[in-house]
């Protein structure tokens, strides 16, 4: 997929989460000012929340390509091409640290986050805004439970641990936080639309790709959105967001 179409994935994800994201950065008090660091800001999707914020925001991908592009988007964020598992800052560099719909694609979620927590200075919170939990998914009718199942394979292979979502809890718990907060974003849904089935569709689409053949996808796109804009169709995937606490230092 081109550079541009994981941009759209990301910019389209980001809207799904963006309430969610002004609640937790209210819980936790986020000010004009603050330091922020994202970790797999992938193609700065977040960066624009940031800048409106007035926060002092670093993004930071293991993919040089990405970084290249988030950087050339933002003129106010600092981006650094570095890894999860080993972040290059000092230790308590950051008032927040944060990151969106990473944890799914690394092999150990716990390692980065106690990363995070080293760079987070006391009394600083550590944030994961959105991880999926594709194993419980909700798919109704037919049609979306095959969809399901073919995305759920090929997310697998692509990498992706499909039950980080319920992990979440334990991953925050494990990890010397204080303060732990977990919860669920809420699903409401508008009237459907060619639009928004579209938007979401390409992204299928592209999971599906190499798995199932070209005319079986038109298919099944067919009868999807057929389901779709009659209102007939839920899809619904659990998606966790937690925070904790650096504890202060006495
Ligand atoms: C699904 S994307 C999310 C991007 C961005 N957070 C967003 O929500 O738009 C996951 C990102 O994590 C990055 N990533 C994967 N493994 C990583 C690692 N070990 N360290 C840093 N970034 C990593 C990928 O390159 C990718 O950009």
């Amino acid at each position: 997929m081109r550079l541009a179409d994981w941009q759209d994935r990301y910019l389209l994800q980001a809207t799904w989460t963006k309430n969610l994201r002004n609640y937790i950065l209210a819980q936790v008090g986020a000010r004009a000012e603050d330091s922020i660091l994202d970790v797999g800001c992938g193609t700065g999707a977040l960066f624009g929340d940031y800048e409106q914020r007035h926060l002092s925001a670093t993004g930071m991908d293991v993919d040089f390509q990405r970084c290249e592009w988030a950087a050339s988007n933002s003129a106010q964020t600092r981006v650094v091409n570095g890894n999860a598992f080993s972040l290059p800052f000092a230790a308590d560099s950051f008032k927040l640290t944060a990151c969106h719909y990473l944890l799914l694609w690394l092999k150990n979620p716990e390692l980065a986050i106690k990363e995070m927590r080293r760079v987070t200075s006391p009394g600083g919170w550590v944030i994961a805004f959105a991880e999926p939990d594709y194993e419980a998914r909700i798919d109704h009718p037919d049609i979306f439970r095959q969809i399901g199942r073919f995305q759920n394979h090929s997310l697998e292979f692509q990498g992706v641990n499909l039950s980080t979502g319920r992990q979440l809890g334990a991953i925050f718990h494990q990890s010397a936080l204080e303060s732990v907060r977990i919860g669920l974003l809420a699903g409401q849904w508008m009237e459907p639309n060619t639009e928004t089935f579209s938007a979401e569709w390409d992204m299928i689409a592209y999971d599906l790709g190499g798995m199932v053949p070209i005319a079986e996808i038109l298919e099944l796109k067919q009868k999807a959105e057929k389901a779709w804009l009659s209102g007939l169709g839920t899809v619904f995937i659990p998606t966790f967001y937690a925070y904790g606490q650096v504890p202060s230092n006495l």
